[in-house]
């Protein structure tokens, strides 16, 4: 947890928090059962739950889901929520009644599963008659140099600062530096072959009603990630600006935004 916004309350409500926020949004209705797919450590079906929902978790990592399991089974007001459930597979090997779920979420897990043309065809098989997707999704794919050039002048100003904390190369020279960001983010996502926007978008839109897409900011979870701020004050309103800033950026179209959030409505006849 020390190298993830966990490590504190006001990174963990600037970053996780913000993502609970845009789910909650978009859920319209209450005692919902909701499937959140690849549900990692759990967080937000807890929180789905403690707002009355009934929220299965999967993941296929077992050791995901331990931690959730453990709060849900020790939390002592478990009888006033809804019913929190965690499972472990991989998603689209799943077996489990269709036509089950109001509400499916992928939280930035569906670049990881490979085919994810079966994994949307799963989640609409697995959803009721009218039921609704939410995919809060990261398209790598995205970053383009005007994008690394930001993130290059970020890493750069919290350096002089004092406050860059990372292992990750910082060379003064730009034009190497923001060849290296590229790479770095691209590297990995090729290696572990993370899905392209196109190839997540282009399932969602068939078998969805697109009612609402946008794209959020993102980069800065990974910029608050490399910065340690002596001064709690100081390091949240600098971690607060830097998301602003993004933001900004996003909405001038001066960089390229990376998490993208659909919701989506069954199409009816279409698995
Ligand atoms: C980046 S984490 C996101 C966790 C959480 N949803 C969140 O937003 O914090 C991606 C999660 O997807 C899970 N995952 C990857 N491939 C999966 C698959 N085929 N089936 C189910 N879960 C999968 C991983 O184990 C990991 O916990």
């Amino acid at each position: 947890m020390k190298d993830s916004p966990w490590r504190q309350p006001y990174l963990a409500r600037l970053t996780f928090g913000e993502v609970h926020n845009l789910v909650d949004e978009y859920i319209f209705g209450q005692n919902l059962r909701i499937l959140d797919v690849g549900c990692g450590r759990g967080w937000l079906s807890l929180e789905l739950a403690r707002e009355g929902h009934d929220c299965m978790g999967i993941d296929s990592e077992k050791d995901m889901i331990l931690s959730p399991r453990k709060t849900m089974e020790s939390d002592p007001y478990k009888d006033e929520r809804g019913k929190p459930d965690f499972q472990v597979s991989d998603f689209p090997q799943w077996e489990h009644p269709r036509d089950s779920f109001d509400l499916v979420i992928f939280s930035r897990s569906l670049h990881h599963i490979p085919q994810p043309s079966k994994a949307v065809g799963k989640a609409h098989e697995l959803l009721k008659k009218n039921g609704q997707i939410i995919f809060i999704e990261y398209a790598y794919d995205r970053v383009d140099k005007r994008t690394a050039t930001w993130i290059y002048q970020v890493r750069r100003s919290l350096r002089q600062s004092g406050w860059y904390k990372s292992r990750k190369k910082l060379s003064d020279n730009m034009d190497k530096s923001v060849g290296e960001i590229m790479e770095e983010y691209a590297a990995p996502a090729r290696k572990e072959h993370f899905n392209r926007f196109e190839e997540m978008h282009k399932p969602l839109n068939a078998l969805f009603r697109e009612a609402h897409l946008s794209w959020e900011p993102y980069i800065y979870w990974d910029l608050i990630m490399d910065m340690r701020v002596p001064s709690e004050d100081v390091e949240m309103a600098t971690a607060h600006s830097i998301m602003a800033m993004e933001t900004a950026l996003i909405e001038a179209n001066s960089i390229n935004p990376v998490l993208f959030c659909f919701v989506g409505l069954k199409q009816p006849g279409k698995s």
